[in-house]
């Protein structure tokens, strides 16, 4: 066993979170180690989420696309044929290079020190390491940030195998396309994935235990979606709750019961795929031994600058409080970063986008509908259609609207909406907007290009104050 250090910073985790921190904290010129047991930087997001899901969702369109809507574009296409293994690769790829440049570019670029292992707490301020090509380490910090993600929630009985009763994670590399797909859970994984294997030809069905789908997006938003996924071959059961299920030979049978008290049926499946949120990762690195509190959801309990209830320890990501989203632990990673070298660093939790990557795609920014109902904040809603935009009309692909939720007196911008094919760049300017506390007109009144789907996102704030022009 050697002794490395004593860092400035060491950061537990090589995610979004720990891996850009690490970035900033070496450019900042403090001595830096972040410690990755996966063997691969990127985290969760770069290697099982955020990349492959949004390469497989891409070519899977491109795949659906090019066997259902050319004709009307004037292309005869002769032969088209799924070819899954290289598809597969090609999502492959696109990891290896990404986690890739991370290690060998970024890393080395910047000057972080990178240890491929097992990291748990010693003392406040000292590392055990166990590392992946064999024996150990002690690293020795000041400061040390734990950024140690997050990974599927089980679903008590039933056990996955990424075979047949597969995570996320199996989602992302089934073999063969499964003809019947069950996903449980009508979340962002559920739809996203669900797409993917319903676009290549599964039969999808989605068991969502409340109400409505999009884990608690604005309601409108979520019911045009799912009229618009029912159109794309998607099944729902809303309002049904799985009680047990179990893998029989190649079949999963999954008894579900309508969650008000309905009837129980049994459906059968190739594939079930679990989809019912994420929990934070803790255990291992010996939290209760030097007393980092934790709360009821496993979530290491921070205050305002990320510190732990140990002095010297801070959490950022998934990990802790929070949506659980790559932007999200970047601009954690960074702020807790400025804070150890400045003393100040910020996250503007009001105001960070979400979006949905399936086609159309669904994102938002700031509050909903329902948010500010139970507020009581009075405001006013300017929506506007893709189907009265000149792009969308060209492109032929016009579902959706963009919808803003203004403040009424000010016409501050307090939530933008958006369904439809690139809802998740447009987002970017409402963010903008809402940061910089933009009224509707400040939008309305800024020259967008012509023809964009973005003058649907001016057009949506024209009609929250006065009158649209092209609708
Ligand atoms: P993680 O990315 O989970 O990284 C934590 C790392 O810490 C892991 O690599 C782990 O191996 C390592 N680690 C844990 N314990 C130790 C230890 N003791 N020692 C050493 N290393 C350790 N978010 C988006 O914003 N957009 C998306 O499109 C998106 N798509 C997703 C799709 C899927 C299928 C999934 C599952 C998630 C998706 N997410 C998406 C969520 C996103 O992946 C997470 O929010 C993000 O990865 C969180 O970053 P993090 O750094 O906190 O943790
Ligand atoms: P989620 O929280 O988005 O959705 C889980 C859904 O499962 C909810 O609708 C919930 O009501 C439902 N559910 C819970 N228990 C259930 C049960 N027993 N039976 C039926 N339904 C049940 O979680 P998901 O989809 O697993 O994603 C995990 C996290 O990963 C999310 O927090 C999300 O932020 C992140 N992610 C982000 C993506 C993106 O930004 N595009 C893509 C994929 C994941």
């Amino acid at each position: 066993a050697s002794a490395a250090g004593p860092y400035d910073v060491a950061i537990i985790g090589g995610g979004p979170g720990g891996y850009v921190a690490a970035i900033k904290s070496a450019q900042l010129g403090l001595k830096t180690v972040c410690i990755e047991k996966r063997g691969a930087l990127g985290g969760t997001c770069l290697n099982v989420g955020c990349i492959p899901s949004k390469a497989m969702l891409n070519n899977s369109h491109i795949y659906h696309t090019i066997q259902h809507d050319t004709k009307n574009r004037g292309i005869d296409v002769i032969d088209v044929k799924l070819n899954l293994p290289a598809m597969l690769a090609a999502k492959e790829t696109s990891v290896k290079a990404l986690t890739g440049g991370i290690e060998s570019y970024l890393f080395k670029k910047y000057g972080v020190d990178y240890i491929k292992g097992t990291a748990s707490f010693a003392s406040s301020s000292q590392l055990d390491v166990a590392l992946n090509e064999g024996g150990e380490t002690q690293v020795e910090a000041k400061n040390i940030i734990i950024a140690t993600g997050s990974e599927v929630t089980p679903f008590p009985g039933l056990e996955i195998d990424e075979e047949r009763i597969v995570s996320s994670t199996g989602a992302l590399s089934l073999q063969e396309v499964p003809k019947r797909m069950i996903v449980i859970g009508g979340g962002v994984i559920g739809l996203e994935l669900g797409s993917v294997w319903s676009r290549l030809g599964a039969d999808v069905t989605v068991v969502e235990f409340q109400g409505a789908i999009g884990a608690g997006m604005d309601a409108e938003v979520a019911k045009n979606f799912q009229r618009i996924l029912q159109k794309q071959g998607f099944k729902f059961k809303l309002n049904t709750k799985v009680v047990s299920g179990e893998r029989v030979g190649d079949v999963v049978n999954l008894k579900v019961d309508a969650a008000k008290g309905g009837k129980e049926e049994t459906l059968e499946a190739d594939v079930v795929l679990v989809a019912i949120g994420r929990r934070p990762v803790t255990t291992g690195l010996n939290l209760d031994k030097i007393g980092v509190e934790v709360d009821s959801k496993g979530r290491v309990v921070i205050d305002d600058e990320f510190n732990t209830s140990v002095k010297g320890i801070k959490c950022i990501g998934d990990a802790t409080f929070g949506p659980m989203l790559a932007h999200k632990a970047e601009e954690e990673g960074i702020a807790a970063i400025e804070i150890i070298k400045n003393g100040h660093g910020h996250v503007n939790y009001e105001c960070i986008p979400s979006v949905v990557y399936t086609h159309p795609e669904v994102a938002w920014v700031g509050k909903n509908e329902e948010e500010l109902k139970a507020a009581g904040i009075k405001y006013k809603v300017g929506k506007y259609p893709f189907a009265a935009n000149s792009r969308a009309k060209t492109n032929q692909d016009s579902e959706g609207f963009v919808k803003h939720l203004v403040e009424a007196e000010t016409d501050q911008i307090l939530g933008t909406h958006i369904i439809g094919s690139a809802a998740g760049e447009m987002i970017a300017e409402a963010t903008l907007a809402i940061e910089y506390g933009a009224s509707a007109e400040d939008v309305a009144r800024t020259c967008h290009a012509h023809p964009t789907l973005s003058e649907a996102f001016k057009e949506a704030a024209l009609a929250s104050y006065d009158k649209p022009i092209n609708f």
